[in-house]
């Protein structure tokens, strides 16, 4: 393959919203390339879903879930995006999902939807696969994606940055008109491609890499949201990163997401001493919004001097309900020798999603021309200063579909493009990286983001932490610019570069609201 490619639309990221934008794209484009940095294109976020995705319940109608999205959010939600969803994407789910996907969510025994209820939510109105709805829908996405002749779906393709007319041209002049994305600089294997594009979106999903503890998986790394911010787009909202409240707590495990649906079906949170405790901290005892859960569990854990707290499954029912219902929690839980069916499971919070990000409208436009953003990476306002529950999935498909639908009505604007005269990438260095000095710089950003910016903040620990940051930044732009293009990093050049945007929202934003908490 020539190392300088050309496309019409360009996605970065598999997981849902950048697959449902390429899948709806194909609807009406010869052209579309999608890339990934994981070698099996399933690895996003999406897959790690457990809980479901918001439909509709009962009694439910789109104002309700419009008020439980702006409860959760603190009422600094943008309401044009909450509507939009609350409207437009249970709407969605049925046409393209439920329809046309036909993803096989779970039924109960009447052979209906089987809903269930998450945080923050007034009724049941989230469907889901058993407690692998992420997965189960991820695999369909890329195998979809896979058939499709006019997408061409690259792997292991890492992302270094943004190309941009002002930053990349070698017409001086052009550094005066306003920025225009052209594509990316990928590296794939030893080689960097320059792809170029009409429209490039990014669809890089989460950060979760940044902290010590996390849900996200190993490649979350905050590639869009640096990628974007040195491009000189606008990144909103950046200190609220959500911490979820109940995450398997094991010397061997890494933080296994246990899903707030557990809680929905009836499972309790209590203290070492086996006392309940959510009550004492929100009416809605155990479903209260997560930042209220996690911040009740470190409160409670202060009181009793332990590490953890206990998740009961018990109330949920009989161990062969519990153990059908929640397979994928069972069988991880059973590997560290838990068995949830029997025992109190014990359980911290950790990170899980961020609320902010690369700026967009609700069509997905961010504020760079040709540029837009899709998914956990962009911010339009859907979630304010903390996320309702299972609004992820639902988030990608909607604000992915609609960003599709603009995209084509709106091609006039893209399809013609200035011929700018953009280099190959520059190779300023030829050192191999060093491991072990990316090991320990890993470990120190990690360490100092959940000790100092993690889910109980003050100005004396942001102060420190803005300091430490500055001092890593300039050891590793060295390293960078020393050494010949590494995937490991340029994933901690970008994971770092959003660790001090998070640092320094958290630092100006002197107001505890959502899941941004300042005890001072
Ligand atoms: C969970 O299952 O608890 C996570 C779902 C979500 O983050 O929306």
């Amino acid at each position: 393959m020539p190392n300088n490619i050309e496309t019409q639309i360009l996605i970065i990221g598999s997981g849902i919203a950048g697959s449902i934008t390429a899948l709806q794209l194909s609807e009406w484009f010869d052209d579309i390339i999608v890339i990934t940095k994981n070698l099996d294109p399933t690895e996003s976020n999406t897959k790690y879903a457990q809980g479901g995705i918001i439909y509709k319940g009962e009694a439910d109608n789109p104002e309700l879930l419009t008020k439980d999205i702006l409860d959760a959010g603190c009422l600094i939600n943008k309401k044009e995006s909450v509507e939009l969803l609350a409207k437009k994407g249970p709407e969605l789910v049925e046409e393209i999902l439920i329809n046309k996907l036909k993803i096989d969510f779970s039924k109960n025994k009447d052979g209906l939807l089987d809903l269930t209820e998450e945080g923050g939510h007034r009724c049941r109105r989230i469907i889901h696969h058993k407690d692998y709805t992420g997965k189960m829908i991820e695999e369909i996405l890329i195998n979809q994606i896979k058939n499709k002749k006019n997408i061409k779906l690259l792997t292991e393709f890492t992302a270094i940055d943004l190309i941009t007319s002002t930053h990349h041209s070698q017409n001086p002049l052009d550094i005066y008109e306003d920025t225009e994305v052209l594509g990316v600089y990928a590296l794939n294997k030893d080689t960097v491609y320059k792809i170029r594009a009409n429209v490039t979106i990014i669809a890089t999903g989460g950060i979760g890499e940044v902290y010590l503890h996390s849900t996200n998986p190993q490649s979350a790394t905050g590639d869009g949201i640096a990628m974007a911010y040195r491009a000189g787009a606008r990144v909103i909202n950046m200190e609220y990163t959500q911490f979820h409240p109940t995450t398997l707590y094991h010397p061997e495990a890494k933080r296994f997401l246990i899903s707030e649906s557990v809680r929905g079906e009836g499972a309790v949170l209590k203290d070492v001493n086996g006392k309940e405790f959510m009550k004492n901290y929100h009416t809605m005892g155990d479903l209260a919004p997560r930042d209220i859960v996690t911040r009740g569990i470190l409160q409670q854990m202060l009181k009793t001097k332990k590490d953890f707290v206990y998740l009961d499954f018990g109330p949920i029912g009989s161990k062969t309900k519990i153990k059908e219902r929640f397979p994928n929690i069972y069988n991880t839980c059973k590997k560290y020798n838990i068995d949830i069916t029997e025992e109190l499971v014990p359980v911290v919070p950790s990170y899980h999603f961020s609320c902010g990000g690369v700026l967009t409208d609700i069509n997905g436009q961010t504020t760079l021309k040709r540029l837009f953003a899709v998914g956990e990476v962009a911010c339009n306002g859907l979630h304010g200063a903390n996320r309702l529950a299972s609004t992820s999935l639902l988030e990608g498909l909607t604000f992915g579909y609609k960003t599709a639908m603009y995209i084509k009505e709106n091609w006039n604007n893209y399809k013609k493009i200035k011929k700018y005269d953009i280099p190959d990438w520059i190779i300023t260095g030829h050192q191999k990286i060093d491991k072990t000095l990316l090991i320990q710089d890993w470990m120190f950003l990690k360490t100092l983001m959940w000790n100092y910016v993690g889910p109980i903040r003050s100005a004396k620990r942001l102060n420190r932490a803005l300091k430490d940051l500055l001092h890593l930044r300039n050891i590793t732009e060295d390293f960078y610019f020393d050494c010949y293009p590494d995937k490991e990093l340029i994933e901690f050049r970008n994971s770092l570069q959003t660790a001090y945007i998070i640092t320094l929202s958290a630092w100006k934003n002197k107001k505890s609201i959502g899941s941004h908490y300042r005890e001072d």
